[in-house]
């Protein structure tokens, strides 16, 4: 079983059900113990060419509690790419000082670039706004955690439709558990075509609105907020007219569903307000805090170890 590209996780695409579910298990056991020396002797490399906080940080987080050394840059200026170096040269060189590469890039398809070139496996940490796979497999974690199970579950997306790459992985990966999608967003951030036809042919259900408010909210199982992804505008006007448009507000959870969950993959700006966080219904710190679990499995598989090797494993 699993997975393309020299054990690269480069699409959530790439991944069945039966890879999905096994994953998972893999992240609850590092739930239970996340302290284990697994990948002691080896080396991870954090490359990341555009801002993140959770991502890198969990990656690395995960790295050094599996015994790993981390190695890489968390701004690209400080790297060769300034000089002209091609991003096949730097995965070249990279791949001489470590066991895998972590990287996150402004431009879609460079993890699949880099996997074809690199003799280590590659991490896809976000490309531009195509994919975030170990965003969408703690997103996954976070629903199972808090729904009991990923099946058939009412699903809002809202916000940042186009850019989100979030809800683009997230989308691909729950075609496995017949979801019901809902996707809100305004016209000129909507969910793009090829994610709808997406949908078309793997039978998922979705509608697609522009309304708000606490009716539409009280059908949702999961409610995932998105920030409008303002790096990735080329016209700030357009910006600064859509980036109020959704602001979830504490009296909007009036009718929600005892089991409804926010999400959010973070950073927030301001679309869920602050007085939220200590409500039941959010889960948007937890959802990260899930990140360092199921970055520890896929650090794990990329490596090649099994879920029966940390479950033997004795080094807790
Ligand atoms: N969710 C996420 O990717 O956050 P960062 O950009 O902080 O890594």
């Amino acid at each position: 079983m699993f997975m393309a590209q020299k054990s690269s996780l480069v699409s959530i695409a790439h991944l069945s059900k039966s890879d999905l579910t096994y994953l998972l298990e893999m992240g609850k056991e590092f739930e239970k113990h996340p302290n284990r020396k697994i990948l002691d002797g080896r080396i991870v490399a954090t490359l990341f060419f555009e801002p993140s906080t959770r991502t890198r940080l969990s990656f690395e987080t995960a790295a050094n509690r599996l015994g790993a050394k981390v190695i890489g840059f968390s701004d690209p200026k400080v790297s060769s790419s300034t000089k002209g170096e091609t991003l096949k040269d730097t995965i070249m060189m990279v791949a001489n000082y470590s066991d895998a590469i972590v990287m996150r890039h402004h431009l879609e398809g460079a993890a699949l670039r880099a996997s074809e070139v690199s003799p280590v496996p590659i991490v896809n940490a976000g490309d531009g706004s195509h994919q975030h796979p170990s965003q969408t497999l703690l997103d996954l974690y976070s629903i199972q955690q808090t729904q009991g199970s990923l099946e058939n579950l009412n699903i809002f997306l809202v916000g940042d439709l186009k850019y989100g790459r979030t809800v683009h992985s997230l989308i691909m990966a729950m075609r496995h558990f017949n979801p019901t999608f809902h996707f809100i967003a305004p016209k000129s951030l909507e969910m793009p075509a090829e994610y709808k036809y997406f949908c078309q042919k793997y039978g998922i259900r979705f509608t697609e609105t522009e309304e708000f408010n606490e009716d539409i909210i009280s059908k949702a199982d999961i409610l995932y907020m998105t920030r409008v992804q303002k790096e990735r505008f080329t016209d700030l006007m357009e910006y600064e007219r859509v980036k109020d448009t959704y602001i979830l507000q504490r009296r909007m959870l009036c009718k929600a569903k005892d089991n409804m969950k926010i999400l959010h993959p973070l950073p927030r700006v301001n679309e869920i307000s602050q007085d939220i966080d200590d409500n039941p219904h959010a889960y948007y710190f937890q959802q990260a805090k899930n990140g360092l679990y199921m970055r520890e499995a896929i650090l794990c598989h990329v490596q090649g170890i099994t879920l029966n090797d940390i479950k033997s494993d004795k080094t807790i």
